[in-house]
């Protein structure tokens, strides 16, 4: 067994967490992450319409009612993400007013903006543990001063959004965990193996969080043919582009390639400025005909280079079992070569 400061403070058996991957829905995923021992994590979705309010709250319910362990959900506080300050407020109404939302679920990750307005919000709530997805030391000093508890570092290796910063999961992890040491840290971004999870223990995470290892997983809610393509696919086959909240890593397929290169973030900011509602639904169509019709080509398909170290679809119990078995071996093989 290995025990972190993040497998005892939340009450979970194994330091594995499930990535958010909005607009996705990652429900089942976290009724099986959490079942299986880890901590699952409700991605902040919007792909049926403009309504993220009920569809979240009815996610929560469907987790309270298929497991009775630790949860967690993501919360976008990006500029475009017009729904993030009523769904700060909303989860905080929901916990104090359900006792099994307030028993378990206990992780609040913000990201993919500021975690300020979360923070003023949240602060209310003392027993909320609330992290921050941050992707360089710059921003991880910010998260820290505003007193979140913990940090989720994610390299640009990682599937989905990543930062203009570009820096690795390797570098960045080792740059909180020696500065921040008393600081609950999560290693997020290329961690798809047991070695990543071995590492990234070695280096002082407290837990890993994976999304891509997930996606090819029996239990998500992911389109058969997104699933397909990960065992397949080698470390090359993705690409950072222009996405709707900055770069964004997709596996390379005709809408990826089609569509552009990363922009500066002042370019980007003027872009968003200039945005019309309509031209954002467009976008999120793209993603909601991966998530219907299982469009592999024409629609956008975040996946992390990672996706290289994945050969074949496993169950969610077995990723979270063999990972922290294989783990812990590595571990104490090399202890043991220390004389
Ligand atoms: C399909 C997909 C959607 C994602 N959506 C979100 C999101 O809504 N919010 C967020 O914080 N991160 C999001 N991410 C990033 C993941 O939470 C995580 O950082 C990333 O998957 C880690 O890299 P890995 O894929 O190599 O494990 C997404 C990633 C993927 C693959």
């Amino acid at each position: 067994m290995i025990k972190t400061r993040i497998t005892e403070q939340f009450g979970i058996k194994y330091p594995i967490i499930s990535a958010p991957m909005g607009p996705f829905y990652t429900t089942e995923l976290t009724i099986a992450t959490s079942e299986a021992g880890g901590l699952g994590v409700l991605s902040h979705v919007t792909l049926r319409g403009l309504n993220s309010i009920d569809d979240f709250k009815s996610n929560i319910d469907q987790v309270i009612e298929h497991t009775d362990k630790p949860f967690g959900f993501n919360i976008r506080t990006a500029r475009m993400q017009t729904d993030h300050k009523i769904l700060l407020r909303k989860v905080l109404q929901w916990r104090k007013s359900d006792p099994k939302i307030r028993e378990q679920m206990i992780y609040g990750l913000t990201s993919a903006g500021g975690a300020r307005v979360a923070r003023k919000i949240w602060d209310k709530d003392k027993d909320l543990y609330h992290f921050h997805v941050a992707p360089a030391l710059w921003l991880v000093d910010k998260v820290v001063d505003l007193g979140c508890h913990g940090i989720v570092t994610t390299g640009t290796e990682g599937g989905g959004h990543q930062s203009y910063e570009k820096i690795s999961t390797m570098v960045l992890l080792q740059e909180v965990c020696n500065k921040y040491p008393d600081k609950l840290i999560v290693s997020c971004g290329g961690v798809a193996s047991p070695e990543g999870v071995a590492a990234s223990l070695a280096m002082g995470a407290d837990a890993v969080a994976m999304g891509t290892r997930f996606i090819a997983s029996t239990e998500s809610e992911f389109h058969q043919n997104y699933k397909d393509l990960i065992p397949p696919a080698t470390d090359r086959d993705t690409e950072l582009t222009t996405g709707g909240f900055g770069p964004i890593r997709l596996i390379k397929n005709k809408y990826c390639m089609e569509h552009g290169q990363v922009i500066s973030k002042n370019q980007k900011i003027a872009q968003e400025n200039a945005y019309e509602l309509d031209e954002w639904l467009e976008d999120l169509k793209k993603y909601e005909i991966v998530y219907t019709k299982g469009d592999v080509e024409n629609g956008a398909i975040p996946v992390g280079q990672s996706c290289g170290l994945i050969d074949s679809i496993m169950n969610v119990g077995d990723i979270i079992t063999e990972f922290t078995s294989k783990a812990e071996e590595l571990l104490k093989n090399v202890s043991s070569r220390i004389s």
